[in-house]
């Protein structure tokens, strides 16, 4: 499918465009945005190639990865990016990850992401199946699980499961680790 474009009360989640690789730099090329990611901060370069090669992967048909941009409605400014890549060994159902810029973090935007990014997986793309991985250091207490669904709860598809789990890797180094925990209790 092409385009994605879906909003949230703030935010836009959208195809990426080239002009793109800035504010993505701001988040990959940032030491706090990837302490707990597979790879080390990016370079300018790394992003310009994540960013080309993204874009060109959106025209394949049939297309297997959702690269996308999460903008601010108000500005249009990148705040995020979040990745669907189908599974080739489930159909209908992929993996998922996402990260944002660190000056954003704690104001609900990652819960709004990943309501937007499965929103987009269930509703646009059909999918059965979304997962991802977190790191240990990632997982909710459950005073933070609870609060979450008293503000509205998961999505209507998100179930929460557990045991060990590939995780994404970069999309220019896939480098799938074992790791504990679902990303579903994030929403
Ligand atoms: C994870 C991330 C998206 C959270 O973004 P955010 O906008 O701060 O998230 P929210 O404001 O919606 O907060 C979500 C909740 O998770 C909690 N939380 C956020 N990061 C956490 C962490 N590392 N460990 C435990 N809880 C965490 C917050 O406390 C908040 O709960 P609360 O409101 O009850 O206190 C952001 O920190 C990020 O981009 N991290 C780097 C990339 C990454 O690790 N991505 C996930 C793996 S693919």
């Amino acid at each position: 499918m092409y385009p994605i474009s879906r909003h949230s009360p703030r935010l836009h989640l959208r195809e990426l465009h080239p002009g793109d690789a800035e504010g993505l730099f701001a988040i990959y090329g940032d030491a706090r945005a990837t302490e707990h990611m597979s790879f080390d901060p990016r370079t300018r370069d790394d992003v310009d190639a994540i960013v080309a090669r993204s874009i060109t992967s959106a025209a394949l048909d049939p297309r297997q990865e959702y690269a996308l941009a999460v903008t601010d409605n108000g500005d249009g400014r990148l705040i995020g990016f979040g990745r669907l890549a189908l599974d080739p060994h489930q159909p209908r159902a992929a993996t998922f990850g996402f990260a944002l810029r660190p000056d954003t973090w704690g104001n609900g935007y990652g819960t709004e992401t990943v309501r937007l990014l499965l929103a987009s997986a269930f509703e646009d793309l059909g999918l059965h199946r979304v997962w991802g991985a977190l790191p240990a250091e990632h997982r909710l207490r459950p005073d933070h699980a609870t609060r979450r669904a008293h503000r509205g709860g998961p999505h209507p598809r998100a179930r929460p499961s557990r045991g060990p789990m590939a995780g994404l890797g970069d999309p220019l180094h896939p480098r799938p680790r074992v790791l504990r925990n679902s990303i579903s209790e994030l929403t």
